[in-house]
């Protein structure tokens, strides 16, 4: 069996080819960063436009370093949101327009539910079967999402009620005059400076969920640039004044601090047997060292997502579909519908 993914909620444009058993045969992402770059963030309606271009070509890589044709396709999953409308649009048809032509089942699948699964998937090794229950931890540039993954149901515990820890990443990035996108940046730049030198607030909402907050801490670091006359002028990551270094280091640990500090509470409160982390945060050098460590101290075992599989891609959309395929089937082609907003564990 073949199974085709699709992802365009965002800015990459990607399609994957998985087999039967999870196993990834390709994963071609194609990304719009340098499109997107001069406008510090993602435009939406450049993003559609460039899907639309970049999509052709994807499709074609993927099959090839799949070592496949269109007629063995026997499943097509495609992102239906939650993401840009016009972004979803473009994938999501496409898939639609395949599954039609070529009279095989399409599912349409939620992102997000797509990142939940992506631990599991490994470079041409079997991904299934999915050893259930665990608890997934979601964190990327859209969102922070806790949940826990029942045979039959997914529970969510904790989201966050303003910024996503990537966003922080971002518009703490820009701030700082790093460019877009901020993850990746401050990571290597946090690896040489001293996390412990700056306590910075990572707020809980105060009304005892275990929700996040991240808005507090982007406003904290916008004042300590103001503090130091940074302006959001271009500045070159690999000649910062130390000051500067270890401000951005506090930072990274502070949103690792808070992811920590939920997974605990939840851990106290009911056990984790497994921990999942995924998304594009999960790519983070210290996030992924701090759970690990936190896996061993507690005898938990923590699954972190191979780095391929961290940020945007469509061999996670294809494994989420093909598990939703072996447990309810698929849908009409016809009556999948793109959308923006779809919180996790709601069908
Ligand atoms: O999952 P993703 O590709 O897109 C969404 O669904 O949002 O995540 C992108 C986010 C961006 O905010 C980016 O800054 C962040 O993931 N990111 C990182 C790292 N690599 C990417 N954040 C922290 N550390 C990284 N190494
Ligand atoms: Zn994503």
């Amino acid at each position: 069996m073949l199974v085709l993914g699709i992802e365009t909620s965002c800015d990459e444009t990607s399609v994957a080819v998985l087999d039967g058993d999870g196993r990834v045969l390709s994963n071609v992402v194609s990304s719009q960063l340098a499109v997107h770059a001069p406008y510090g963030g993602v435009v939406p309606e450049i993003a559609a436009r460039a899907h639309l271009e970049n999509l052709p070509v994807t499709f074609e890589r993927a099959l090839a370093e799949a070592n496949t044709t269109v007629p063995e396709i026997d499943l097509v999953a495609a992102t239906a949101g939650p993401g840009l409308i016009g972004a979803l649009l473009v994938g999501l048809s496409a898939g639609k327009a395949l599954a039609f032509a070529r009279g095989v089942p399409l599912v349409p699948v939620n992102h997000l539910e797509g990142h939940l699964f992506s631990a599991f998937l490994r470079c041409r090794a079997a991904a299934l079967p999915v050893d259930l229950p665990f608890h997934g931890l979601v964190v990327s540039g859209g969102h922070a999402e806790l949940v826990r993954v029942e045979p039959d149901r997914i529970v969510p515990i904790a989201r966050t009620r303003d910024d996503a820890p990537g966003e922080a990443f971002d518009k703490v990035a820009r701030r700082a005059g790093l460019g877009y996108p901020g993850g990746p940046v401050v990571d290597r730049i946090a690896a040489r400076g001293e996390g412990g030198r700056y306590p910075l607030p990572v707020g809980r909402t105060g009304d005892g969920s275990n929700d996040f907050s991240f808005s507090g801490l982007k406003t904290a670091m916008l004042r300590e640039f103001q503090k130091r006359g940074i302006t959001g002028d271009p500045l070159d990551p690999e000649s910062l004044a130390p000051d500067l270094v270890d401000l951005l280091a506090s930072f990274q640990r502070a949103i690792v601090t808070a992811l920590l500090d939920r997974v605990e509470t939840v851990h106290r409160s009911v056990g984790i047997r497994m921990l999942a982390l995924s998304g594009g945060v999960a790519a983070n050098s210290e996030l992924r060292r701090t759970l690990s460590e936190w896996g061993e101290a507690r005898r938990v075992r923590v699954l972190l997502p191979e780095r391929a599989f961290t940020t945007d891609n469509a061999a996670m959309i294809a494994f989420a579909g093909l598990l939703h395929y072996r447990k309810n089937g698929a849908q009409e082609p016809a009556v999948a519908v793109a959308r923006s907003r779809w919180p996790l564990g709601t069908s």
